[in-house]
């Protein structure tokens, strides 16, 4: 568990500084609300030099009257009085801080923000904010915050870095009957974060879901490896805002264009196992199927409906998210007949008709759950004038009990007023109701999606890769001592190649006699093409000849270029020629590298050539990658439809794509100059003939 976190969200004794007499003020609220809360009142302890009650409880002029130990101090005076208060709680031995203040690090006053964490590490004191709205926990009764009043106590812990929307979800989860076990405010992080908090929620048994609020992350790698240990526990839903972002090397390659900041939560998301929610309506919809729920065992689901059109929504929602409907067996069928009217249909979904009673229903769910081929049921019921919802709902329930089998079944009851009560009775007894099926079925794919991502956690292999790591660091800061911070795609190409990377040699020359030499070296044909940092595009100047095949046509290509660029390009700084061999073309691939500043290096795959920043078909995964993170990502690309063999074409060499970008992300991770790595195209050849990176480019950072 981490570190201390029990003295702040299920403390023994809280006092207040800053309590107030002024109803108005945050720190009367703060009393009140725990209070109300249920926590017992001998172990609230209010402090105010200049009252000697609040609220009917005795207040004490400092932290340090309070006869009593002190779990946690909530603190609410004044940004500058924070540090004063701080160390008395801290020379009084409290054990945990909340700072609901606000004018630290939010407005530019680092200083004293650093000033808290330091005192607080003094004393060994954990600070959760400051600039929060407070602790809410439910389970030790404990509303520490300026929200109204305590959620209703639930299973669920959501984690908030907007304070406003924390209080504010307060009232909506109680309006939609939900149950938290916390709400947790973050503030400025200043020394409490989420990954903390991921630690206390993985330990705590009032807690089965985590769920979160987040801006942004304070340490990408530490919240991967917890996230990851965590999600095999306890699933994590998490709403990330501030999706437009761009990071700040946007510009400088393809990857790094294509790689907004979002990118890099989705991927790091993927392959810690966090489920990424769009709306904190879908958070909270799908947190209570994974609070409630049974977790589907195999994948037959079947919908049972009294609605022909409620049917075809769900199956439309199953297919989105690839829930498999199953077959009806003849058997199974057969019982189910009993259960409707002549015109009902035993296909799935199963249609009771829109006549269906309670009985009906019971006896469809009973047959459904008996059979052990179903592996999950989703329950739908439209209201009309001649059904009773209540009834019917208790027939689901009764249905579950008397079978005693425990299988996953979700619900939806459409319909108005009438059938709220009855989908919230269904959700208390772990038959997670919505108001749609759309709803439902996403709350059921939701449900396979945990299972799926809890199996693909399970297994990770990382493969070890033969490389020259001693090599490439000394050809970086080589560079870096030249000053520049840009490879030459000569270097670069070495660059790669010292990771395993097969890649086309590029040889730099400056006379034609150089290039006669390195030709025959590597044997006809060869490319001749313009080196300079002004030439975007080659052609355009005449500075490429490709298919030169003998010494007399090298000499030729090398004038010609030459004599080319200094008309059609006079200004342009030429470095030189550089000489390559003639690559047989294959499946154009691009695959690189973009540093994030929050989780490192963030590798991307998918269809390459010049319209990569067109197609956007990429996919990206947080270094290190194992092999199914490197297989995945690789599978969510168009262009992987095209290198398992579209259309009957042979299949190409999928398994050099994997191994570079394995190899691409090890040296992204050995290497921490490297900003950004481009490999367009890639070509990749028949299934067995490997692949070739052909253009290469590097980009440098300076790093102290
Ligand atoms: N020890 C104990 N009590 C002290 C104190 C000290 N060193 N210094 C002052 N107090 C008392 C005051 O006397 C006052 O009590 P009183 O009203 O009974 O006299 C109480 O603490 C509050 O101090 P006051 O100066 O009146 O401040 P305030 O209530 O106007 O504002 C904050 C204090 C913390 C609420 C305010 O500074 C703040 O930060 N507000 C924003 C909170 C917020 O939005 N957080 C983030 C949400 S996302």
């Amino acid at each position: 568990m981490s570190k201390g976190l029990e003295y702040l969200l299920r403390p023994r004794s809280v006092a207040v500084i800053g309590a107030s007499r002024n109803p108005e003020k945050i720190g009367y609220q703060v009393v009140r609300n725990l209070l109300e809360g249920g926590f017992p009142k001998e172990r609230i302890y209010p402090i105010n030099p200049h009252a000697d009650e609040i609220l009917g409880l005795k207040c004490y002029p400092s932290i340090l009257d309070v006869p009593y130990d002190v779990d946690l101090a909530v603190v609410v005076v004044p940004a500058p009085a924070v540090p004063s208060v701080l160390e008395e709680a801290g020379k009084k031995g409290v054990k945990a801080v909340a700072v609901i203040t606000s004018g630290f690090k939010e407005i530019g006053n680092y200083e004293l923000e650093s000033k808290l964490v330091e005192i607080a590490k003094r004393y060994g004191m954990r600070l959760l904010g400051p600039n929060i709205v407070g602790i809410c926990d439910t389970v030790k009764k404990v509303n520490a915050s300026f929200c109204q009043g305590l959620p209703n106590p639930g299973e669920v812990a959501f984690i908030t870095q907007s304070g406003a929307l924390g209080i504010a979800l307060v009232g909506w989860t109680k309006l939609k009957g939900i149950g938290l076990s916390d709400l947790v405010s973050l503030g400025n992080k200043a020394d409490v974060d989420e990954v903390d908090l991921l630690e206390f929620f993985e330990e705590d048994n009032s807690t089965r879901v985590i769920t979160a609020y987040l801006e942004g992350i304070s340490n990408g790698p530490r919240f991967m490896e917890v996230a990851r240990r965590v999600a095999r526990k306890k699933p994590i839903i998490v709403l990330k805002a501030g999706r437009g972002a761009r990071t700040a090397g946007a510009i400088k390659s393809h990857t790094g264009s294509l790689a907004g900041s979002f990118a890099a939560y989705e991927a790091a998301f993927k392959q810690s196992g966090v489920i990424l929610a769009d709306s904190f309506i879908d958070l909270f919809d799908w947190a209570v199927a994974l609070a409630k729920s049974q977790l589907p065992s195999g994948e037959n689901t079947v919908i049972l409906t009294n609605g022909g059109g409620a049917g075809i929504m769900a199956t439309d929602a199953a297919e989105k998210w690839g829930i498999r409907l199953m077959d009806i067996p003849s058997d199974l069928a057969e019982k189910l007949r009993k259960h409707m009217p002549p015109f009902g249909s035993v296909f799935n979904p199963v249609d009771l008709t829109g006549m269906a009673d309670a009985e009906q229903y019971m006896g469809a769910m009973k047959d459904l759950l008996l059979d052990p081929r179903v592996d999950a049921i989703a329950v739908l019921y439209c209201h009309t004038a001649i059904t009773n919802p209540s009834e019917i709902a208790q027939a689901i329930i009764r249905a579950i009990r008397e079978t005693g089998v425990s299988k996953t079944v979700v619900a939806s009851f459409i319909g108005g007023e009438e059938v709220s009560q009855a989908c919230s009775q269904l959700t208390e007894s772990g038959v997670p109701c919505y108001e749609s099926p759309e709803k439902a079925m996403a709350a059921l794919g939701v449900l396979y999606k945990y299972v799926r991502i809890r199996e693909r956690l399970e297994r990770r292999t990382f493969v070890s890769v033969d490389a020259d790591p001693d090599k490439a660091r000394e050809l970086v800061r080589r560079v870096i001592k030249e000053g520049r911070y840009v490879l030459t795609p000569a270097e670069a190409a070495r660059l790669v190649s010292y990771y395993g990377i097969p890649v086309l040699q590029k040889t730099l020359v400056s006379s034609s006699d150089e290039a006669l030499r390195v030709a025959r070296e590597i044997g006809y044909p060869v490319v001749l093409e313009v080196e300079s940092p002004d030439i975007l595009h080659k052609s355009d100047v005449g500075g490429i000849v490709v298919g030169v095949d003998s010494d007399e046509a090298v000499i030729e290509a090398y004038n010609r270029i030459m004599d080319s660029v200094s008309r059609k390009a006079p200004n342009a700084r030429v470095i030189g020629i550089i000489v390559r061999k003639m690559a047989e073309k294959g499946k154009e691939v691009v695959i690189g590298v973009h540093r994030d500043p929050v989780f490192g290096p963030l590798v991307m795959v998918g269809s390459g050539g010049v319209l990569v920043e067109l197609l956007k078909d990429v996919s990206f995964r947080v270094a290190p990658l194992a092999l199914e993170d490197a297989v995945e990502m690789l599978e969510e690309t168009k262009i992987y439809q095209v290198l398992k063999g579209y259309r009957g074409e042979q299949p190409s060499d999928i398994e050099s794509v994997v191994n570079a970008l394995i190899r691409l992300s090890r040296l992204a991770l050995d290497i921490p100059e490297i900003e950004d790595i481009d490999i367009n195209p890639f070509f990749v050849y028949e299934k067995g003939k490997g692949a070739l990176a052909v253009d290469v480019k590097v980009t440098l950072r300076k790093i102290d």
